[in-house]
């Protein structure tokens, strides 16, 4: 047997139930794709399942159907359609049929998206390998949750939902989180023998429960240790409760890194986080997709940085939006700067307040400070753009490039038209707008020069 893949248990197909339409979300956007943490509540759900090494994973969807498809086109699943949504036990018998008789079915929920593999590795082996095991849960509010029901010695008997609940069921803590493993042989038969005589109308995928104790075979319980784990998602507020959560947990993880972090309920990670020794973030900071931080890098309050790469002692100060941007060492960005993708800076570059730099390479030590757009250009070392320079980089149709070289200055209110070289250590005078070839070493002007007029007498209102 191939060790990585030897697993106690015979071997096992994931089934993710991702159909429903999520009414009480009131969106466009179906329930399954709403986002957490930066990813579609399917796809956590589909790591989850990927870290067990399933034979296979069956994507069960429905609602939104080709947006549901394309978003997650990437994902290595088997999908299934269910053309209507006639509840989550007729869910799973859309893709039944394509799971082998000896497999063992782990069903999960897409809005159920923070179950660990800890706990699904458990419930997965818990009983033998022909019992049915249930997940189960006790959380403080029990509301819209199924309960389970136990017969006199204690066994479980069957889940009642909470619609079809009489009201002393409902009192019954103990709630289904709606994730099971069962035989694959077994299932089959009793989803095949599902009916919908229920205040819903659907089939439930819970009664098999009820199906297994009658057929003799026991349904073992197991306590999610952490409810947090299995709390589903149904509507914004508890989207919102959800996010909380992985905000925490990202920001714990952070911390326990050895990442200083001013507040940990102020920090967003939609993505991953790599990070080197003594970094601080501070507060209202949002890290998405993938971000790389060196060395004591300093983070100020709000900013955004997305897919970007900062190195060892540069400061980002408060405000600064930051995408698509590699940053060298030592640099000092903001406040109120901007990158848009895709930029390059070596060390020590000072980025100033309201800079934006879109994709350009600016070399070792060069500098904006207030007010520029840097657009198009590859700009060399040590040069100096002076606040207010624009680099003119769009002729309505076509983008052009600036070339920029060492030791470069441009004065103030500076309109470099692409495409246009400026060349090493040449001077362009405050307030020039230059559309072609600036020589090196030398001071260009393009600007009306200068005059005064003798004699000349400001007009005066005439008196009535
Ligand atoms: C379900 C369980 C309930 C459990 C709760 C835990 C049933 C009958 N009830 O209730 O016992 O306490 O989850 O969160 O199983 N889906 C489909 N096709 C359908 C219907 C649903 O794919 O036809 C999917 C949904 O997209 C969702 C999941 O199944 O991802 C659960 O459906 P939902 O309607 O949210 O069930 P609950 O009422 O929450
Ligand atoms: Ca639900």
């Amino acid at each position: 047997m191939a060790d990585s893949n030897s697993k106690p248990t015979s071997a096992l197909s994931v089934v993710i139930l991702a159909a429903g339409e999520g009414k009480r979300m009131k969106s466009a956007l179906p329930k399954v794709l709403q986002p957490l943490a930066g990813r579609p509540l399917l796809a956590h759900v589909i790591d989850t399942a990927r870290s067990l090494q399933p034979a296979a994973i069956h994507v069960v969807y429905g609602h939104g159907a080709g947006r549901v498809r394309e978003t997650l086109e990437k994902e290595q699943v088997e999908w299934t359609l269910q053309a209507r949504q006639l509840g989550t036990g007729h869910a799973v018998l859309q893709a039944i049929p394509k799971v082998p008789d000896e497999h063992r079915v782990l069903v999960l929920y897409g809005d159920v998206p923070l179950l660990g593999r800890a706990t699904l590795e458990h419930l997965v082996t818990a009983g033998g390998r022909d019992d049915v095991a249930l997940l189960t849960m006790a959380p403080a509010d029990p509301a819209g949750y199924g309960r389970i029901v136990r017969d006199s010695k204690g066994s479980v008997a069957r889940i009642v939902e909470q619609k079809d609940a009489s009201a002393q069921e409902r009192t019954i803590r103990e709630c289904n989180t709606g994730v099971m493993a069962a035989p694959s042989r077994l299932l089959k038969q009793w989803l095949a023998g599902l009916r919908a005589a229920n205040s819903q109308g659907e089939y439930y995928l819970t009664d098999v429960v009820e199906m297994a104790v009658k057929a003799g075979i026991s349904v073992v319980p197991v306590a999610c240790e952490d409810p947090i784990e299995a709390l589903g998602v149904n509507d914004k507020v508890q989207l919102a409760a959800l996010e909380a959560v992985c905000r925490q947990r990202a920001a714990r993880e952070l911390m326990l890194a050895g990442v200083t972090i001013a507040d940990p309920a102020r920090v967003d990670v939609r993505g991953s986080v790599q990070h080197g020794k003594d970094v601080f973030i501070d507060v209202n900071v949002v890290l998405e997709g993938s971000v790389k931080l060196g060395d004591r890098v300093h983070i100020g309050p709000g900013c955004v940085i997305r897919d970007a790469q900062i190195g060892d002692d540069t400061q980002v100060l408060p405000h600064c939006v930051i995408e698509g941007a590699v940053i060298g060492p030592g640099c000092n960005i903001g406040p109120f700067a901007r990158f848009r993708p895709t930029s390059h800076l070596g060390a020590g570059v000072h980025i100033g307040n309201f800079v934006e730099v879109k994709n350009s390479t600016m070399a070792e030590g060069s500098k904006a400070n207030h007010l520029s757009y840097v657009g198009d250009a590859q700009v060399g070392a040590r040069v100096n753009i002076g606040a207010g320079t624009i680099i003119a980089n769009y002729d309505g149709a076509n983008k052009h490039r600036t070339v920029i070289e060492d030791d470069a200055h441009t004065g103030s209110n500076s309109v470099l038209v692409a495409p246009i070289t400026i060349g090493a250590g040449a001077t362009v005078a405050a307030g020039s707008t230059v559309a072609n070839q600036v020589p090196a070493g030398k001071l260009t002007i393009a600007r009306a020069r200068q005059t005064t007029i003798e004699g000349w007498i400001r007009p005066t209102k005439q008196k009535k």
